[in-house]
């Protein structure tokens, strides 16, 4: 009789079931394929079943979880082993079909915050996603009742999760951006918010962006680098030299200590995005700085301004120490032409080439002194390896003229010599 019933239940599939169920027939009728300890009551109904209700077994077979051992239950609860439907789904077994969205963060930390389990798995893994994700504007609003904010489940997905350094995950860092912008670019899905939505179309324009997601250069940021993984939070204006600085440190320790850390803050601007902005963050360029447009100084600086004076200065330091650079990169390229020895002052303009990085690191003093200090060491080298080259070439044109020397001798002696003959010649005919 079970058996029959099994049978019809596999080939009217669903339909069957719900029927089966929706008649009366007592859950503990229905019969599930039996189950050994070692068998899985829960995949072996759900893969047969469509849509919604199959898809998660689909899913699960490369999920980390699968592969650590954990089946449906880990997170449905239910007994999995059980041929008895009103068993395997029951509430004393602690089923709880499908979570609400308010309960997940808690149903996945119940292991993930459990240092001691989690421990067996990875010695190393990290237990605090759940005490950041209370702290975040996600977790406060949830807290609230607000559904519409990203749980564990929006960024990992609920089935097929998989780890972090995986290049399939959602979570894998050039995968990230598009994980945000399923809600935060959907402009009808964050109607009510008072916050933008063009993070994503931004983030995607920039030379973070570039690096990341084109060159794979895992050193570029992306969306949780400057917004913590589960702490998704705004950075307060204050403290993004901070957040920038993780990876800018040089940047953010020279800004910090100049005028506009201190002007900045009681403006309440967000410092660096200031300049660069904080998402369409574009590759740096020596037209930011100066008293004319495009640089970002006349923004805020008066016109005949001290202030706009020192960008002027700065920018005449940059050009200055561009142009040595580039009339000793031309000058050596015409020695070696020619043939001349000047590999030493080639290789010491690398120092020159790497000053002029440092001087575009030494803006953010906002100082004209320092700034001419950081230039004047670059200039030396280039000015330097310049005199070498002109050097070089003059050496050339002086060797020249002592090569030119015995050739017009021996021009001069053959002449001489066929002379002589012709005289001798002329003579022999003369007597003949
Ligand atoms: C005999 C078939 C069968 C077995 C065994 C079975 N399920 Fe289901 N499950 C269904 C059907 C049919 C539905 C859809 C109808 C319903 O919600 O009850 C469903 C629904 C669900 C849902 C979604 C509930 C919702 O509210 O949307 C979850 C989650 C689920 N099952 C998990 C499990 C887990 C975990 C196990 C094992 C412990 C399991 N199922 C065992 C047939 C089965
Ligand atoms: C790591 C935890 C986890 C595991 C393991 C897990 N699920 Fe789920 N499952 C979830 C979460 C979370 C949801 C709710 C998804 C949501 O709301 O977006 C869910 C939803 C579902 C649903 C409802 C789907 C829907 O869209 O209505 C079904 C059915 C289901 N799971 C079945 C299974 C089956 C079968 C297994 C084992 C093969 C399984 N789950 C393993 C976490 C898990
Ligand atoms: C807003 C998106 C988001 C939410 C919400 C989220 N995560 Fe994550 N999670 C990430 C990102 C991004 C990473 C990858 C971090 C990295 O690159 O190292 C990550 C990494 C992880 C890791 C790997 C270890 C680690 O901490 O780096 C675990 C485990 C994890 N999350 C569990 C959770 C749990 C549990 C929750 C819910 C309490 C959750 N996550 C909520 C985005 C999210
Ligand atoms: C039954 C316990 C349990 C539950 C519930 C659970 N997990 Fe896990 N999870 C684990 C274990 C164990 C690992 C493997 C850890 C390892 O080996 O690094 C893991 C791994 C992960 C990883 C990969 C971590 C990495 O190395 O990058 C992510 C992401 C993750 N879980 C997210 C979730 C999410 C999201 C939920 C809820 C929908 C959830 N987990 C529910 C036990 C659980
Ligand atoms: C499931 C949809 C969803 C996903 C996925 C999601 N978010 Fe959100 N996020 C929201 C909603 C809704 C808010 C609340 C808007 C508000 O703050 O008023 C929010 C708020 C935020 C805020 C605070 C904004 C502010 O100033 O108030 C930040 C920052 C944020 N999310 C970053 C992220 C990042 C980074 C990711 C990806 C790692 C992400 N979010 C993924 C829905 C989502
Ligand atoms: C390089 C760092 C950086 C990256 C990458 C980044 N953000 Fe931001 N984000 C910021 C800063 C800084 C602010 C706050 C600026 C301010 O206070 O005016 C911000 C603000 C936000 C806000 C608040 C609303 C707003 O637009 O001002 C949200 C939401 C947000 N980011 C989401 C994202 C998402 C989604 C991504 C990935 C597509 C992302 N961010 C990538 C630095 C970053
Ligand atoms: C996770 C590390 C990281 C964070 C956080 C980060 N950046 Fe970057 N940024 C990089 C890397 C790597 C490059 C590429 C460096 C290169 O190629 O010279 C880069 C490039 C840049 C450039 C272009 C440099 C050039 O040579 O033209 C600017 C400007 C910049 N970042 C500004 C910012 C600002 C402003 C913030 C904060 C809102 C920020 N970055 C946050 C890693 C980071
Ligand atoms: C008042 C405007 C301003 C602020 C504020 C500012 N910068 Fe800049 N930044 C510039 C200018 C101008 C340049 C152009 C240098 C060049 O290419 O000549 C630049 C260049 C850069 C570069 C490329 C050159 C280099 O150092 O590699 C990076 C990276 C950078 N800034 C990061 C930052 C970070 C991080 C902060 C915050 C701690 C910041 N900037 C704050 C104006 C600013
Ligand atoms: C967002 C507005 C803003 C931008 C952009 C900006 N500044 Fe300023 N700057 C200020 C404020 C405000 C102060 C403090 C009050 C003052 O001295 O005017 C200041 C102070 C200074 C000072 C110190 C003056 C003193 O006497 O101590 C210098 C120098 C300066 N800025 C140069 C620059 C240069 C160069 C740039 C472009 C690379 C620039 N600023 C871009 C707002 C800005």
């Amino acid at each position: 009789m079970r058996r029959i019933a099994w049978i019809s239940i596999k080939s009217f599939g669903l339909a069957a079931i719900v029927l089966a169920m929706g008649a009366g027939l007592a859950a503990a009728q229905t019969p599930a394929k039996p189950a050994g300890k070692s068998q899985n009551a829960c995949i072996n109904c759900h893969q047969n079943l469509p849509g919604k209700l199959g898809d998660p077994v689909k899913k699960f077979k490369k999920d980390v979880h699968a592969q650590k051992g954990i089946t449906c239950v880990g997170c449905h609860g239910g007994d999995q082993t059980s041929s008895n439907f009103a068993v395997i789904k029951s509430k004393e077994n602690g089923f709880i079909g499908r979570p609400k969205v308010t309960d997940i963060p808690e149903l996945c930390s119940k292991c993930h915050s459990h240092l001691e389990y989690m421990r067996k798995f990875s010695p190393s893994i990290d237990v605090g996603q759940l005490s950041s994700y209370k702290t975040s504007v996600h977790g406060k609003l949830l807290a609230k009742g607000d559904t519409k904010v990203a749980t564990c489940a929006s960024c990992h997905g609920s089935h097929g999760i998989l780890p972090a350094s995986n290049a399939a995950s959602s979570v894998y860092p050039p995968n990230v951006s598009e994980t945000c912008s399923k809600c935060h670019s959907d402009t009808n899905y964050m109607k009510g918010y008072k916050i933008p939505t063009s993070q994503h179309n931004d983030y995607l324009q920039s030379i973070h962006a570039e690096l990341l997601m084109v060159k794979r250069d895992l050193s570029a940021p992306t969306c949780n680098d400057c917004h913590g993984n589960h702490g998704a939070f705004p950075p307060t204006v204050n403290s993004v030299s901070g957040m920038c600085g993780q990876c800018h440190v040089n940047n953010r320790n020279l800004f910090d200590k100049s005028p506009h850390k201190k002007a900045f803050g009681a403006l309440r601007l967000p410092e660096c995005a200031v300049c660069h902005s904080n998402h369409k963050v574009l590759r740096a360029s020596d037209k930011m700085v100066g008293d004319t447009p495009p640089s970002v100084c006349v923004s805020c600086h008066a016109k005949g301004s001290k202030q706009l004076q020192t960008a002027a200065n700065i920018r005449a330091q940059l050009e200055g120490l561009k142009n040595v650079i580039g009339q000793a990169n031309n000058k050596l390229e015409s020695a070696e032409h020619l043939g001349m020895e000047v590999s030493e002052a080639k290789f010491n303009m690398k120092e020159a080439r790497s000053a002029l990085i440092k001087v575009r690191t030494e803006i953010h003093t906002f100082s004209f002194p320092d700034v001419k200090k950081k230039t004047e060491e670059g200039k030396k080298v280039a000015e330097g390896a310049l005199q070498a080259a002109l050097a070089a070439i003059q050496e050339f044109h002086g060797r020249r003229r002592w090569v030119i020397f015995p050739i017009v001798l021996t021009i001069f002696l053959a002449g001489a010599l066929y002379l002589k003959l012709r005289e001798i010649e002329g003579n022999d005919r003369n007597r003949g």
